[in-house]
């Protein structure tokens, strides 16, 4: 697997990844986030690419202080061989090359199975709440 920037040609493939791996909610439109994404100076839209085919996906940006990561997702038929993995790395790379000294991650409490592949990679849970609220 190859992992670079998402390719125009690979956008829609992006979003079906999306709705397929259960990232996208009702609130929140992906085609807008991606583009968003890759117009932002902060920010960029990582593909991993395997015989031509679009296997993993990751939006990853920073505010200057913090880095994030958002619509991490291994195709279905792709999970457990290590592609999650590889495009944290990556991410964690591309943070790293910026001056950003910390990621972080927001996980529903509830999705264990996602919580155990972030412990696995080393990422630690702290003790805050996260506070939001919509605007517009
Ligand atoms: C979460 C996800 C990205 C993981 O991708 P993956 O390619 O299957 O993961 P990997 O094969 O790279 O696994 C990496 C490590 O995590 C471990 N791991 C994965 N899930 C785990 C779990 N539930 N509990 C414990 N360890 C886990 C693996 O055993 C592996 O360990 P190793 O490298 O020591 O062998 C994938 O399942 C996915 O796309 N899920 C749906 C979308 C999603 O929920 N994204 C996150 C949004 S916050």
């Amino acid at each position: 697997m190859e992992i670079g920037p998402l390719s125009t040609s690979q956008r829609s493939a992006a979003v079906a990844l999306w709705h397929e791996a259960g990232l996208v909610v009702p609130w929140n439109d992906p085609c807008a986030d991606l583009e968003r994404a890759l117009a932002g100076p902060s920010s960029a839209v990582l593909a991993g690419t395997l015989d031509g085919s679009l296997v993993t996906t990751a939006v990853v940006g920073h505010d200057g202080h913090r880095g994030w990561v958002y619509y991490l997702a291994v195709a279905p038929s792709a999970r457990g061989r290590g592609y999650g993995r590889a495009m944290m790395d990556t991410c964690e790379r591309w943070l790293a090359d910026r001056g950003v000294p910390k990621l972080n991650l927001m996980v529903r409490a509830s999705n264990d199975a996602v919580l155990g592949f972030y412990e696995a990679l080393g990422y630690g849970r702290d003790e805050v709440v996260v506070m939001s609220r919509r605007l517009g």
